[in-house]
């Protein structure tokens, strides 16, 4: 993901999420890089930013904060594939463990995260706001 990329990001982020995140919270995980990997995935015919996946790697641990996929091409395996891409780089990389929070409500994370192997591993009161809701911590051992 580059500074270009953020209108066709933000335009998705606006789609997915009740609480978006501000376009500075992803110029800073830009800037953040090694520890922050901020991943845009795009259509290789249309050339067009079509999702993305922001996740951070520091030593045997791994944290996705976000991924989303434009809702035009939801349901096609993007995100699947996408979110295994990064399992197989980050185990690489020598990563042990994959954490993540999703809302409870989010059954299509949910189902995602659960097909990939993501064990529950706690919940966190009032994560959530707008609305508020607690989170589910999943969680991967590779
Ligand atoms: C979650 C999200 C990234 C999934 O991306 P996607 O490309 O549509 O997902 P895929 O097509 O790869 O689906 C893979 C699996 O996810 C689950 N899934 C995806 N969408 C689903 C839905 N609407 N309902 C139920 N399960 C769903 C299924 O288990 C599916 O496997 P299957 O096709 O064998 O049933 C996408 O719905 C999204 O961008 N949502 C908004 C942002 C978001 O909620 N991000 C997660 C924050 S924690």
């Amino acid at each position: 993901m580059e500074v270009e990329d953020l209108p066709s990001v933000l335009a998705i982020e606006s789609q997915s999420f009740p609480n978006p995140w501000h376009e500075s919270t992803f110029r800073g995980e830009i800037q953040h890089r090694p520890i922050s990997f901020p991943l845009a995935v795009v259509h290789s015919r249309l050339n067009k930013v079509i999702g993305y996946i922001i996740f951070w790697q520091v030593g045997e641990d791994v944290q996705v904060n976000n991924i989303a996929i434009h809702p035009d091409f939801r349901r096609l395996g993007i995100g699947e594939a996408v979110l295994k891409q990064v399992i197989e780089l980050v185990r690489w990389r020598g990563a042990r463990l994959v954490t993540l929070e999703v809302r409870p409500s989010n059954t299509a994370a949910l189902s995602l995260y659960r097909k990939l192997g993501f064990k529950m591993m706690g919940v966190r009161k009032g994560y959530y706001t707008n609305p508020p809701e607690d989170a589910f911590v999943l969680s991967l051992h590779l």
